[in-house]
């Protein structure tokens, strides 16, 4: 079994193993209550972990519910230590729990995307988790570096395909270290794979009554092989009438981004463009400080995490900002049918940047737990609402 701490929450214990969203037998009824499993992981992980944690709990004490946590300590401190990076029980029994919510990974003292493949890719494929939903919502003007975008300018909704691609790992190095070198890395796109994430795509469009309009975003001009995004999309989108139907090459799609972000709506692309475009993403909605995503296979449980990275400068000095792992949570939130407690963050985060309550997202320009407190605090006295 995992080695893995019980944190001292606030809320119930996490050391039983116990069914979840559970409600009582017979007498009173017990709290809903969600277990996550929680990887706060390298760098700044930890402390923008505590801080997202800090906000969860302020939601369920108001909304009465419950959220049982396990602490597991996998990242480069425990893989230098231990030699062990993502044990297949601790996978195991994360799979018995409603939701992961991760901090960071990646840390140079080991080697390159070893620890991003064992723990990130190695949660993505271990649970199937096929939709990276990330959001990019700019709520305040002064956090854009684009000249004279307002916040209706910044509204969209990424929808990366998590589980294919290049990532998949398909391929390898030949003759390694010869000057007859080959490297190969295959772009794998499953008509199953490509299918149930446009679909999803569509679905998301639809729910979110702005200008629906889904574009997809591929580079099939180039890469023969992902004219099966372009059939497919067309396909699903014969279900979707009321659905605008719109493409961009990946270079075109990075420039709109930049030049007329209004445009988007909602997108949909293969696994490594929506990795880029993403970053783009975050840049125009304020930065890494505020952007978050969800690693989802709908129904099943998911994985929510910052899109930022360990940042490993920064650990231990109290300065990362929180508010993309506190947006996690409230992603996390959402995926557990907790939809009220989900608005209260929304309505809070937002809050406490329209007011210029916090006026910078960057690393540095306040304690991080002290924006964990503004948002809490917000939270508690219903800001935003
Ligand atoms: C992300 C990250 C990861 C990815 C890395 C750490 C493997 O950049 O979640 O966007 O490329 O998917
Ligand atoms: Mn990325």
């Amino acid at each position: 079994m995992a080695k893995a701490a019980t944190s001292k929450a606030p809320a119930k214990a996490a050391a039983t193993a116990k069914p979840s969203k559970a409600t009582g037998k017979g007498g009173g009824k017990a709290p809903r209550t969600h277990r996550i499993a929680v990887l706060p992981g390298d760098g700044i992980g930890e402390e923008v972990v505590r801080e997202g944690l800090k906000v969860l709990d302020a939601v369920a004490e108001i909304d009465g519910f419950l959220v049982e946590r396990k602490v597991y300590p996998y990242g480069a401190d425990h893989y230098l230590a231990t030699k062990e990076a993502m044990p297949a029980a601790a996978l195991e029994e994360m799979g018995r729990m409603d939701a992961i919510f991760l901090g960071a990974i990646g840390d140079p003292r080991v080697e390159t995307g070893f620890l991003e493949r064992q723990i990130i890719w190695g949660v993505r494929q271990t649970f199937d988790l096929f939709v990276n939903l990330r959001p990019i919502r700019l709520y305040h003007e002064a956090l854009c570096p684009l000249k004279d975008k307002k916040p209706a300018d910044v509204d969209m909704v990424v929808v990366r395909e998590n589980t294919e691609d290049a990532y998949a790992g398909l391929g390898g190095i030949h003759r390694k270290g010869t000057p007859h070198e080959v490297a190969i890395a295959e772009m794998i796109y499953t008509r199953q794979g490509v299918e149930r994430v446009i679909r999803y795509a569509y679905e998301v469009c639809k729910k979110r009554n702005k200008k629906r309009r889904l574009t997809l975003v591929d580079k099939a001009n180039a890469i023969r092989a992902q004219d099966i995004w372009t059939r497919t999309f067309a396909e699903v989108g014969k279900e979707y009438p009321e659905i605008e139907q719109d493409h961009a090459y990946i270079d075109a799609a990075c420039m709109w981004m930049v030049k007329s972000p209004e445009w988007f709506d909602t997108l949909v692309t293969p696994n490594l463009f929506g990795d880029i475009i993403t970053d783009i993403g975050a840049m125009i909605q304020g930065g890494l400080g505020i952007a978050a995503s969800g690693n989802i296979h709908p129904g099943k449980i998911s994985m929510f995490e910052p899109i930022h990275g360990s940042a490993p400068k920064y650990r231990g000095q109290n300065s990362a900002n929180p508010i993309a792992a506190i947006e996690a949570a409230r992603m996390m939130l959402e995926h557990l049918g907790e939809a009220k407690a989900a608005r209260r963050i929304e309505n809070a985060v937002r809050h406490v940047i329209e007011t210029g309550r916090i006026r910078s997202l960057k690393a540095g320009a306040y304690k991080c737990d002290e924006v964990g407190d503004i948002v809490r605090d917000a939270v508690k006295a219903g800001a935003g609402a």
